[in-house]
């Protein structure tokens, strides 16, 4: 053999004892390392299988998350940091400073939507969005930008607004006499300032887990019902959540319970999930035009429109990530390690201000090429999303201008159809907070859907022979525009 400085082992140079001796110390090291290694296994099962270090006992009545804070210290850290606000290129939020007034204390909102693409007033003509609708910002803020919002101004809101703002579990509880769905009917009913009284902090620990196992659990009457009418179309009855789903499905589940298309049904304002019938975008509205459904008349044009909702879990229910058993949870919750522990990032944010451990612990491309990867996807749903926006603004304009010259409620009857059907499909995707991410061709469907049923719109005003002469002008021919 040769040795290093070239020289033959066992002849000139080394004599083998040398070597005898270099191999008994490299195993003697390794025997310690080994040792070691297991020592630090051993100890990382034990933290691992009691990760829970309990300082003060919690119980279905303690809502306040500092108290479970005192129990989960990481989690807890995390949880508050949900008050950061940074922008990125499609989503987060921008910190807009304010002149704090007794009528609304809020010394900083984010930046207002209806300024950003005025045709939203325009398309909300006549109803509280087009007074006040800014970006969505993190989950800290959510209890005071529902109590100060300019929509509570123009409209008297229902109770119901809570279900998805605050820690509701505790005060439905207490209401009903210990009975969640009681008091939750019970708060529904009620005027929006005297429910506000009964609820204290924004979402907290209470709302998605079991205070004595720490698992997760769904505590929103409203997806409790809504899950189990999907499931029932799937030819699954009775289906109970709590029970029934995966753990994997629970971490998409408990943010289901908000981040969802709703409406409030009949006098008692009950919060209701329109998912009868299925979940995507047009089975959605074939359901509300079967309920006989419209959240108000527009003021332009008299067409009876519906506003949609941040429907994420809707769209991302379409989307390839859903399909491959990926949740919510993973990518806006992603595991950051703490010693031996997995502990779960409760900091509830855009995945793209986390790239690394958001998408990477998958996906093995560059922290760029998965931002541009995701941006990608949104310029092109933006471009539509944008297109379809001229579109109903042409047949709004059209429409308007034939009502001013006195068309009949027979001619303007399919116009108005049109519009409200194009408007839900358009707002479908443009209230979705992806851009088109979570679901991108299915986005895209709905674009190009609703971008042909306000042309036929423009149509149908012609053929009718509607007295005033089409206004609108076509956008020009630009083949990919962001803008
Ligand atoms: C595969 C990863 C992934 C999954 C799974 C996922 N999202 Fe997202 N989500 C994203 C990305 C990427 C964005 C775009 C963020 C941006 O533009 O800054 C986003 C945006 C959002 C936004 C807007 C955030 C912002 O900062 O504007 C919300 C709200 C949201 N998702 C909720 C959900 C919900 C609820 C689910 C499950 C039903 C879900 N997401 C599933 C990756 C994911
Ligand atoms: C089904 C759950 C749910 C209900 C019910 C609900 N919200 Fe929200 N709300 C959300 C979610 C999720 C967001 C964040 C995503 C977004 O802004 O699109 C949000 C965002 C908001 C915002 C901040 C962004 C904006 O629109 O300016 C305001 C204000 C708001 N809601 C007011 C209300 C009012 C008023 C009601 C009652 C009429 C209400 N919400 C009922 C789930 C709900
Ligand atoms: C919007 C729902 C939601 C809220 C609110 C929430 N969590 Fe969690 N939490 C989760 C999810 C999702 C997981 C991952 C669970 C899993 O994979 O089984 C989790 C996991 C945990 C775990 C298990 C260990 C870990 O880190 O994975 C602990 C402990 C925990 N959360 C504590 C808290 C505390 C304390 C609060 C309040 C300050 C809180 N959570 C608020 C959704 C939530
Ligand atoms: C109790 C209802 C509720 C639950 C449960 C809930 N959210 Fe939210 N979420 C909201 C509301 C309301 C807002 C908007 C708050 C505001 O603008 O003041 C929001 C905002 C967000 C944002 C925007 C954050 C930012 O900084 O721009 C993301 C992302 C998000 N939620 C994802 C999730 C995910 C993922 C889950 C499940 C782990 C979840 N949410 C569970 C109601 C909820
Ligand atoms: C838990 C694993 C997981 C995480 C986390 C995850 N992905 Fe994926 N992603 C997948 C899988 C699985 C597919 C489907 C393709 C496949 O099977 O290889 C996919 C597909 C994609 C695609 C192709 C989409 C399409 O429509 O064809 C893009 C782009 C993508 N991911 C980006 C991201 C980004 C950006 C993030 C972080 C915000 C992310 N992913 C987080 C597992 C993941």
């Amino acid at each position: 053999m040769t040795t290093r400085d070239g020289s033959h082992g066992t002849g000139s140079g080394r004599p083998a004892w040398k070597l005898l001796a270099i191999t008994a110390a490299l195993a003697a090291l390794f025997a310690v390392g080994v040792t070691a290694l297991l020592v630090n296994i051993f100890q990382r099962q034990q933290e691992a299988r009691d990760p829970f270090f309990r300082v003060v006992e919690l119980t279905d009545e303690t809502v306040d998350p500092a108290v479970w804070g005192k129990n989960f210290p990481s989690q807890y850290d995390s949880y508050r940091r949900t008050v950061d606000q940074q922008r990125t290129r499609f989503g987060g939020s921008e910190a807009v400073p304010r002149t704090p007034t007794a009528a609304d204390p809020r010394s900083v909102v984010s930046q207002s939507r209806l300024e950003e693409d005025p045709r939203l007033k325009t398309m909300w003509a006549g109803y509280a969005f087009a007074t006040d609708f800014r970006e969505e910002r993190g989950h800290a803020y959510m209890l005071d930008d529902q109590t100060y919002t300019e929509r509570q101004q123009v409209v008297k809101q229902p109770g119901t607004c809570i279900h998805c703002h605050g820690s509701v579990y505790v005060p439905y509880k207490k209401l009903g006499g210990g009975d969640l769905i009681k008091g939750f009917e019970a708060m529904n009913k009620m005027p929006f300032g005297e429910a506000r009284k009964l609820v204290e902090h924004p979402v907290a620990c209470i709302d998605c887990h079991d205070p004595s196992t720490m698992q997760l659990r769904v505590t929103r009457p409203g997806f409790l019902e809504g899950i189990k009418l999907v499931k029932a179309k799937a030819g699954i009855e009775n289906y109970d959540v709590n029970t029934m789903a995966t753990r994997q499905e629970m971490r998409t589940y408990v943010c289901g319970q908000c981040h969802v298309e709703y409406y409030f049904k009949g006098p008692e304002k009950r919060l209701t999930y329109p998912w009868r019938d299925g979940i995507k975008g047009d089975e959605i509205l074939a359901y509300y035009d079967k309920e006989g459904f419209s959240d108000w008349t527009h003021a332009e044009t008299g067409a009876k429109t519906l506003k949609a909702q941040h429907p994420e879990f809707e769209m991302y229910s379409q989307g390839i990530h859903a399909r491959s058993g990926v949740a919510c949870a993973d990518c806006h919750m992603p595991y950051q390690r703490e010693g031996a522990l997995k502990v779960t990032d409760h900091h509830v944010r855009s995945p793209l201000l986390n790239v690394n451990r958001a998408c990477q612990t998958c996906h093995k491309w560059s922290e760029a090429e998965l931002t541009a990867r995701a941006q990608i996807i949104q310029e092109r749903v933006f471009g539509l999303r944008n297109r379809a926006m001229d579109a109903l603004m042409a047949l709004i304009a059209d429409t308007k201008a034939a009502r001013e010259k006195g068309a009949s409620e027979a001619q303007l009857d399919e116009p108005r159809r049109q519009q409200r059907a194009a408007q839900f499909l358009l707002d479908f995707v443009e209230a979705e907070n992806s851009v088109g991410f979570h679901a991108p061709a299915e986005a895209e469907r709905l674009l190009a859907v609703s971008i042909d049923l306000a042309r036929q719109g423009q149509i149908a005003l012609l053929r009718a022979g509607a007295p005033a002469p089409p206004v609108s002008k076509m956008p020009p021919a630009v083949v990919a525009s962001s803008k």
